[in-house]
């Protein structure tokens, strides 16, 4: 793992240019800071047509063999990033209903996190830290049949999840509270083994901290959001993450996330109109000096979309107080369509260091897990397609 993590410093380091500054804000300032350092590059990507760039992200294998000649080391990063899957879950059969009311990516992510936890487990109880409703308990309560304490700060959630486990005779009991105050390290005991599925950004790292201290028997998570952190800039936990002096800011931690394989046709037709509109609006905006540089647009419900681009241009400029011109609205909307290639061309270039990033943030929790006496894996629960977010660390106490 430290030579796993060494290596990933090394080359994100080396390579920061290419994958921190926001390819949307790159277009809308206009500033392409390693272009002219990269000439090879930056014509290979003004070259590359709608087509090709909508191939290469629908496949990260072909996209980093297309980038390879002009990232030497790219094959060396993605190797280093590699995760192995977890294995076939053995299947879980389920009490009838048990399921009910978990829409369907969830249930499958349940099953397979609940399954790997199950059969790793270490220790006599469940903590289910920041648990929604308690879908992951309620599989392991029902499968296991000890005691399942799921935390959560909504009280709606626990109360619907409290009964739901009541009605099936679960036993598992709701706490309501919240992760950051002192107070929840009250519902940690030495018994625990604790269980997170997507707990954003400092929600798992408050978990790791608290568990270490309770001195839990084993802890298994999923992380996401890294960017929902109080400080900010990422604290690394382990000596060697902090070592390596890679700093992080809230927006460069949004980068693993900017992953959209489960969105599906709809979502993505739409979010290329919005995308075009806003960057047609900038470029409408800049050029009639209606503003001196780029000014960001609220979010716009997709329906209003329908209503085309100079309806969102009179829309946009009436939330920013601005007046616009009667200038040519399909002349902006297509410079809107072409910056957005061009922003495209250049998230191919991030794109390939999102999974590298990621698991550098995992590899520092587990870094940290291991100098406080933890065995700890990493590995992936699901596929891509099922959640994107399907990084699994496992600890524990041997
Ligand atoms: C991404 S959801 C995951 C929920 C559940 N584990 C699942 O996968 O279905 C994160 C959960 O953390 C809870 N949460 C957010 N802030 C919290 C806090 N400060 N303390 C406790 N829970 C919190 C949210 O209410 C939400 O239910």
């Amino acid at each position: 793992m430290r030579q796993q993590f060494d290596q990933l410093t090394a080359i994100l380091k080396a390579y920061q240019d290419y994958w921190r500054h926001d390819p949307f804000i790159q277009i809308v300032s206009g500033q392409l800071p390693w272009q002219s350092q990269h000439p090879a590059l930056s014509e290979w990507l003004s070259e590359c047509s709608p087509e090709h760039i909508q191939t290469l992200k629908q496949s990260p294998l072909q996209c980093a063999e297309a980038l390879s000649p002009f990232i030497p080391e790219l094959h060396a990063l993605q190797q280093a990033a590699v995760i192995d899957s977890i294995g076939e879950a053995s299947h879980l059969t389920l009490p009838r209903g048990l399921d009910s009311g978990v829409p369907g990516r969830k249930l499958e992510q349940i099953r397979q996190m609940g399954s790997a936890c199950i059969h790793n487990h270490h220790g006599s109880e469940w903590l289910e830290w920041c648990s929604g409703k308690g879908f992951l308990g309620r599989i392991l309560s029902s499968q296991t049949e000890q005691k399942v304490t799921s935390f959560e700060y909504q009280q709606a959630l626990c109360d619907a999840g409290q009964h739901e486990a009541n009605r099936r005779g679960l036993s598992m009991q709701f706490v309501q509270g919240d992760a950051f105050d002192e107070s929840s390290k009250q519902v940690f005991n030495a018994n625990q083994h604790a269980v997170a599925l997507h707990a954003c950004g400092d929600l798992h790292v408050t978990l790791i901290h608290h568990a270490i201290g309770a001195r839990l028997p084993a802890l298994t998570l999923s992380p996401c959001c890294y960017h929902l952190i109080q400080d900010e800039q990422y604290q690394p936990l382990s000596e060697l993450g902090r070592q390596a002096e890679l700093s992080l800011t809230k927006q460069e931690l949004r980068i693993p996330l900017q992953e959209t394989v489960t969105g599906g046709e709809r979502v993505k037709r739409h979010r290329e109109q919005e995308m075009v509109f806003r960057l047609g609006f900038d470029a409408l905006c800049q050029q009639n000096q209606v503003t001196e540089g780029y000014e960001p647009v609220p979010s716009i419900k997709k329906s209003q979309l329908s209503d085309g681009f100079e309806h969102f241009c009179h829309w946009a400029a009436a939330q920013k107080s601005l007046t616009i011109p009667q200038v040519d609205f399909e002349h902006f909307e297509r410079v809107g369509q072409a910056r957005f290639w061009k922003m495209e061309a250049l998230s191919l270039v991030q794109s390939v260091f999102r999974r590298p990033l990621e698991v550098w943030l995992a590899l520092d929790k587990a870094l940290y897990l291991k100098s406080h006496g933890y065995q700890v894996s990493l590995s992936t629960f699901c596929d891509t397609a099922t959640t994107p977010r399907n990084i699994l660390l496992h600890a524990f106490k041997s």
